[in-house]
Parts: C-alpha cells; sequence; structure tokens
C-alpha cells in the first residue's frame, strides 16, 4: 500500500476534498494507496481536528520553534519519513521548502497553487489576475522543484474572471475548482503508477 502524506497551513478545504475523494473513491483498492497523515505549521489550522476525526495520523510542526529553515525542515521530513510516503501533497502549506527538502522528496511533492502557472507565481494571485485585466484565472497543480511555483504542470482547472469581481470573489470561484481538480490529478498519478508497477 502507498501511504500520501498532506501538509497544511490553514484551512484545509483541498485536504477535506482529498481525504473526500480518496473514500469516496476507494483509492486503497483502485489504487492501491491511502492518505495516512496530515501535518500543519500552524497549530490552529481547522482541519487538523477534522483530519484526526476521520482517524488519520496528525501533526503539528510550528516554524516559529525554529532557527532556521534549514532545522524546520529537517524535523518536517523527519515527521513525513515516519509514514514512507510515495506521494507528499502540500494543500495551502505557507512555508518555503529548502532545496534539500525538495531534493529529498524529488518526484514525490505536489503542490496546488491558485494561478494559471507560469502566470502568478507567489502570493496575492487573485488580485494580480484582476489588476492585470486578465479574463480567466484558475488553479494549477505542479509538481514542486527549487525554484517557487515552477515545476511540471500536471492539470489545471479555469474559471472566468468577472468584470467588478473583488479578490476574495475570484479566489472562492476558484478554490471551489481547486477540489475537483487536485484530486483528479492525485487518482491520475496513483492510477499511472499503480500501472507502472504492474508492468514492471
Ligand atoms: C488554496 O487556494 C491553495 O491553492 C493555496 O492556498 C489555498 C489553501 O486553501 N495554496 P485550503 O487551506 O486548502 O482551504
Amino acid at each position: 500500500m502507498k501511504n500520501i502524506v498532506i501538509l497544511i497551513s490553514g484551512g484545509g478545504s483541498n485536504m477535506k476534498a482529498l481525504v473526500g475523494a480518496a473514500q469516496r473513491e476507494n483509492w486503497a483498492q483502485r489504487h492501491g494507496a491511502r492518505i495516512v497523515a496530515v501535518i500543519s505549521n500552524k497549530a490552529d489550522s481547522a482541519g487538523l481536528a477534522w483530519a484526526q476525526a476521520q482517524g488519520l495520523a496528525t501533526a503539528v510542526l510550528s516554524h516559529r520553534d525554529f532557527a532556521s529553515r534549514e532545522a524546520f525542515d529537517a524535523q518536517l521530513a523527519q515527521l513525513i519519513d515516519l509514514h514512507a510516503p510515495a506521494l507528499v501533497l502540500l494543500a495551502g502549506f505557507m512555508r518555503i521548502l529548502t532545496p534539500g527538502f525538495v531534493a529529498r522528496y524529488e518526484g514525490r511533492l505536489i503542490n496546488i497553487h491558485p494561478s494559471l502557472l507560469p502566470a502568478f507565481t507567489g502570493l496575492n494571485t487573485h488580485q494580480r489576475a484582476i489588476e492585470a485585466g486578465c479574463a480567466f484565472a484558475g488553479a494549477t497543480v505542479h509538481r514542486v522543484t527549487a525554484e517557487l511555483d515552477h515545476g511540471e504542470i500536471l492539470g489545471q482547472a479555469v474559471v472566468p474572471v468577472l468584470s467588478g469581481d473583488r479578490p476574495e470573489q475570484l479566489a472562492a470561484r476558484v478554490l471551489s475548482q481547486e477540489h475537483q481538480l487536485y484530486p483528479a490529478v492525485v487518482a491520475r498519478l496513483l492510477a499511472r503508477q499503480a500501472q507502472a508497477d504492474a508492468l514492471s
């Protein structure tokens, strides 16, 4: 069975969508994979209690307790490696990761970003899309590389930018698409992997 670990910082709505899809679509039986743990860098992440109630292992690791990014990432890696994951999914995990951490999980580390990459890497994506006059916005699931919000694009969802949109209105429209996109992309990766394993 392949283990999946999810990292969050906030509300965890993408994490909930992933866990829900894994249950509904029975990823364990279909793909030989299961979500086993949710780790947050914030103790007050709303999603943690929910994840625990689903029977998942949860952990909090506050970056504030570490003197450097390297020290935080090293401890984070230890927590993750307890589960020997085949995939590590960043779902609203608001920390920039060190190159060493990214290298350790090369090929296994996936992120969702609320823009149509390569446009609008970084923060405030919805406001910047509105200000730039974009007709469309969206979200991207991509492999994580050492360069922020780069890496192979695995899937995208597109929504219209409506006239008079405020950033929070656009964000809500994009987020509801993220909840479809992220589980669909992960399920596709798992299916592809299971097929490759069967052939090898
Ligand atoms: C999402 O928009 C995600 O793309 C971005 O942060 C937000 C997290 O939302 N990286 P949630 O915690 O999954 O609700």
